[in-house]
């Protein structure tokens, strides 16, 4: 089995392609560099550097590997920037995904996992958000993700295409230093930013139908995330025919206010936040039923919100030595 790995060279990618190396599964990145970095893929594992829209490079990068699974997570995936820019989210999101299935399809390829997102839900008014729970998407990210599992499921039922797609809660922390997010487009990340500036961290609205206010999120360690893939191709592997939709989370929600009282505590800053007013879109709670992944195929996660916080602060400081506190 050889997987071709869309987006491998990002940072969940890189995350996915040192789990399934790990588990002895032969892997291969195809990325665009748009945004990976191409030392985060190991020596070992070739890289194919081109764009999800390239039929003719797909084409050739899944004949000369002999490529028997493709594990698809290169996209754009920021919610504000898809809101000003809709048509280049759904050429990468829906077009880029619609070309590489035509190659995996005239290629034959047997297996297909993709990486979607908890945005395919939008605002759920539930206190845990199954795979049944309405798909209401508020933003063109999630809508690109949502008709991304529509489309993968179509050509499922037409081809008998072995298929996944994994819907991804609040994805943090790093398996190592080198591998920690050099994005700063999510919560933890962006505190440290503020306490690495200097500033308040920023609490947007605490005026929501929570426990204290602030908005409640699944967070779930990217190397459980990692491992989630490996479980998932392997089951594609092994039975032809597969149609799964997978929450990745813990099924425990942890509020805004606690994660900043405990990133205070991991990085030594103590700074209390401000409050600003809410962000658009913003929905009060999502928190996954997880329990799925974990009766199907018996993966469950292993990693808690400090192992996260810690060692995504250890690749910030790698980054910004200038953070650490003594
Ligand atoms: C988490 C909470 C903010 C920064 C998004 C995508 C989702 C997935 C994960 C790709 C929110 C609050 C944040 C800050 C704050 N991405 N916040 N102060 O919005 O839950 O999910 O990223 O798949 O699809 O929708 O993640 O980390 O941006 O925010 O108060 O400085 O933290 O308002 O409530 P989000 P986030």
């Amino acid at each position: 089995m050889t997987w071709l790995i869309t987006g491998g060279a990002g940072y969940i990618g890189a995350h996915v392609v040192r789990a399934m190396t790990e588990a002895g599964e032969r892997a291969v990145v195809y990325d665009d560099l748009s945004t990976g970095i191409a030392e985060r893929v190991p020596a070992e594992v070739p890289l194919v550097r081109g764009s999800i829209l390239d039929a003719d490079r797909l084409a050739r990068a899944l004949a000369e590997h002999e490529v028997t699974g493709v594990v698809h997570l290169a996209a754009k995936k920021q919610v504000g920037e898809s809101v000003d820019s809709p048509l280049r989210y759904y050429q990468e999101n829906v077009e880029g995904l619609r070309i590489l299935l035509e190659a995996v399809v005239s290629a034959e390829v047997p297996s297909f996992l993709f990486s979607s997102s908890a945005a395919v839900y939008g605002m759920p008014d539930v206190d845990l958000v199954t795979e049944e729970t309405p798909c209401l998407p508020l933003s063109p990210y999630g809508e690109t993700k949502l008709a991304g599992e529509w489309l993968v499921r179509a050509v499922r039922r037409a081809t008998g295409l072995a298929t996944a797609s994994l819907r991804y809660f609040n994805v943090a922390g790093a398996a190592t230093p080198e591998l920690a997010d050099t994005g700063v487009s999510n919560l933890i990340p962006m505190v440290f930013e503020r306490l690495t500036e200097g500033a308040a961290p920023r609490i947007f609205g605490d005026d929501y139908p929570t426990p204290d206010g602030t908005c409640v999120r699944d967070y779930i360690h990217v190397v459980d995330l990692a491992e989630a893939h490996v479980t998932v191709a392997r089951a594609l592997q092994s039975s032809p025919g597969t149609d799964l939709t997978l929450n990745i989370g813990r099924g425990e929600g942890v509020s805004v206010r606690e994660m900043i009282d405990r990133i205070n505590a991991v990085t030594g800053y103590d700074r209390p936040p401000t409050v600003t007013p809410r962000r658009p879109g913003d929905p009060a709670r999502v928190v996954a039923a997880a329990d799925r992944i974990t009766t199907e195929l018996g993966w469950h996660a292993k990693h808690d919100v400090q192992d996260m916080i810690t060692s995504a602060w250890e690749g910030w400081v790698r980054m910004h030595p200038e953070a650490a506190r003594s």
